[in-house]
């Protein structure tokens, strides 16, 4: 059984006070929840304080980062190493969001090597895929994604890939309120399963956790979550107010359709 995953990325949103808050209201209203595994991905310079509530506070949040350099230490201006994340207590690492891939130059290559990194120190990456919306017109979203996959897991073994996390976008559905379809969303699940099961074998994918990403609240989770091939949500803008958040998390509750 695939243990459910609700991660909120909060992107370029809140400062370490503002994180520290929303993680306590959060942990109020989902200390009942056991059976969904929650993260926390707020950005760099929060994670130390957002580490400090959940120690303290013996919460069952988990923490994320949005991003990671792949050297051990050097001179990098600006760019932080898996080791930094790791000390802090960071279990996951989102990779390669779609946001990064278009501002900020990443590649399947260099997702690759943060992916290799993040595994090297212990810790989960989250890799992100997902297709434009003249891909998806073009009918070509199969094929970009599965080279999105095979790309960034290049040279990874079955063992390294045991606790990866793979995040389907599509692109068009991000901060749009324009959501994927159950049905579609499902669609590319099934497939990123299938290419990770025919690089790493059954065992593998079908352990793996994928996630759905673009537009998720707490009117659509429960239609995602019944889909057999999604396994969570990657959650942008509703993971910024702890009752929405935590109304996701709780998407047993929440009505389908
Ligand atoms: P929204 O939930 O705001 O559409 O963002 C999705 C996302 O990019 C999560 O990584």
């Amino acid at each position: 059984m695939r243990t459910p995953l609700i991660a909120g990325n909060w992107k370029m949103f809140k400062t370490a006070g503002e994180a520290v808050a929303l993680v306590q209201d959060l942990s109020r209203l989902v200390a009942d929840v056991s059976e969904v595994e929650i993260a926390v991905c707020p950005p760099f310079t929060a994670l130390k304080s957002v580490a400090t509530v959940i120690e303290l506070d013996k919460l069952s949040l988990k923490l994320g980062a949005q991003n990671v350099y792949w050297e051990e230490e050097g001179a990098f201006t600006g760019e932080v190493a898996p080791r930094m994340l790791q000390e802090l207590g960071v279990d996951y690492v989102i990779i390669g969001h779609s946001e990064r891939r278009e501002h900020f130059g990443e590649t399947n290559e260099t997702v690759n090597k943060k992916v290799a990194a993040v595994i090297a120190h212990n810790m989960r990456p989250i890799m992100c895929v997902g297709e434009s919306l003249r891909q998806r017109e073009a009918e070509e979203t199969n094929a970009f994604v599965r080279e999105q996959v095979v790309g960034g897991l290049a040279n990874l073994s079955a063992d390294q890939c045991a606790n990866l996390v793979v995040a389907y976008e599509p692109i068009w559905a991000i901060g749009t309120g324009r959501s994927a379809t159950p049905e579609m969303a499902n669609d590319v699940c099934r497939h990123i399963r299938a290419v990770v099961g025919g690089l790493f074998g059954p065992d593998i994918c079908r352990e793996m956790r994928i996630l759905y990403g673009g537009s998720v609240k707490p009117e659509n989770i429960a239609m995602y979550m019944q889909e057999p091939d999604i396994d969570g949500a990657l959650v942008g803008g509703a993971s910024l107010k702890a009752d929405g958040f935590a109304d996701i998390v709780k998407f047993d509750e929440q009505r389908v359709g």
